[in-house]
């Protein structure tokens, strides 16, 4: 046998045809490259033909030679095809502009709640006051007893309290933090401390049954109602802008005597009325007042003859008005599409 399809010539052709398979240059120069050796009228579906004229003594290690001829050929084959599919995966399609600003990889941002918390600390950092906290979880004497509550205040009921088996409760504010902080340091004291608060409030578009607040307490030899107000009045327009007015109004709280109210102007609608601020043009932001002789009692601090002055604030009755969020429950839904647009 003398032409190129015999058997001896096997090796040669399988270097030819692998050869040519790795240098297709694209899909249709692979299908030409598969159809002469691979094809139904190819050179090895030939050879395959011609087993016939071999002697029956050569026929076994001929046809296994074809075959592993044809099974390294397809071999060949599909590998070039996957890369040049690869290849083709990985490359800009056509039109790209490179000169385009690269896509980003969508890092987390801030939730407005851990915003306004941060900020409002830096705040009150700037006039002195450090930061405190306490836990969740508190006790019936520091969430109620020790703030001069009394027995039968209704904020101690299990309709508006969390109360857990043992007798603990989830804090419904937190003021439970200036006990634990005095009961632990002697005065004077200058807090803030921002935290988790739990009520049983049924959720609509100003309430939800978990929130935050941040507590203020500053208590020295001489801390007047004006300090307060001060205090609060520089807060205010660090936090919304020096257009912002705020407004004390008289108010009763167990644990503050006097006890005010705080309101902000309504950032969203400028006081005009809008339905951020319920047309009233304020927000209600803080409760605040004097530390009641009966707390500073309960912690011991009597003896030290000092007194104070101490707020509890809403953060987000603060991002509602920062951002112009209509409803607290867009805080809490977590679509991060919302979210993103306040980090
Ligand atoms: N604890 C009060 C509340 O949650 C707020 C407050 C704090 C009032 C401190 C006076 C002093 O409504």
């Amino acid at each position: 046998m003398t032409d190129n399809t015999g058997s001896d010539t096997i090796p040669a052709l399988r270097g030819r045809a692998v050869a040519e398979a790795a240098a297709a240059a694209d899909a249709a120069a692979l299908e030409a490259v598969r159809l002469t050796y691979l094809g139904r009228k190819g050179l090895i579906p030939a050879l395959m033909g011609r087993l016939k004229d071999i002697p029956p003594e050569g026929r076994r290690d001929y046809g296994r030679s074809v075959n592993e001829l044809k099974d390294a050929v397809q071999a060949a084959v599909d590998a070039r095809k996957a890369a040049l599919e690869e290849a083709a995966a990985s490359r800009p399609a056509e039109g790209f502009d490179e000169s385009l600003p690269g896509e980003w990889r969508a890092l987390g941002t801030r939730h407005p709640i851990s915003a306004i918390i941060a900020r409002a600390t830096s705040i009150f950092r700037s006039i002195g006051f450090t930061v405190a906290e306490g836990p969740d979880i508190e006790t019936v004497r520091n969430n109620f007893d020790a703030l001069n509550t009394p027995p039968d205040h209704p904020s101690r009921d299990a309709q508006d309290t969390f109360y857990l088996a043992g007798g603990d409760l989830l804090r419904c504010h937190t003021s439970p933090v200036q006990v634990r902080y005095m009961e632990a340091h002697e005065p004077p004291v200058r807090i803030i401390a921002p935290g988790r608060c739990y009520r049983r409030d049924t959720p609509d578009a100003t309430h939800s049954a978990n929130f935050h607040q941040i507590e203020g307490l500053f208590i020295d030899r001489e801390v007047s109602l004006a300090d307060l107000k001060g205090d609060l009045t520089h807060f205010a327009r660090e936090m919304m802008g020096p257009g912002v007015k705020v407004r004390f109004r008289p108010h009763f709280f167990p644990f503050t005597e006097p006890s005010v109210e705080v309101d902000f102007s309504c950032h969203v609608c400028g006081g005009a009325g809008c339905r951020v601020c319920k047309h009233s043009g304020w927000i209600e932001i803080a409760g605040a007042g004097m530390v009641h002789p009966n707390v500073l009692k309960a912690v011991g601090y009597d003896r030290h003859g000092v007194c104070g002055y101490a707020f509890g604030m809403g953060i987000e009755r603060i991002a509602m008005i920062l951002y112009g969020i209509p409803d607290i429950r867009m805080l809490y839904e977590n679509d991060v599409r919302y979210l993103a647009q306040f980090g």
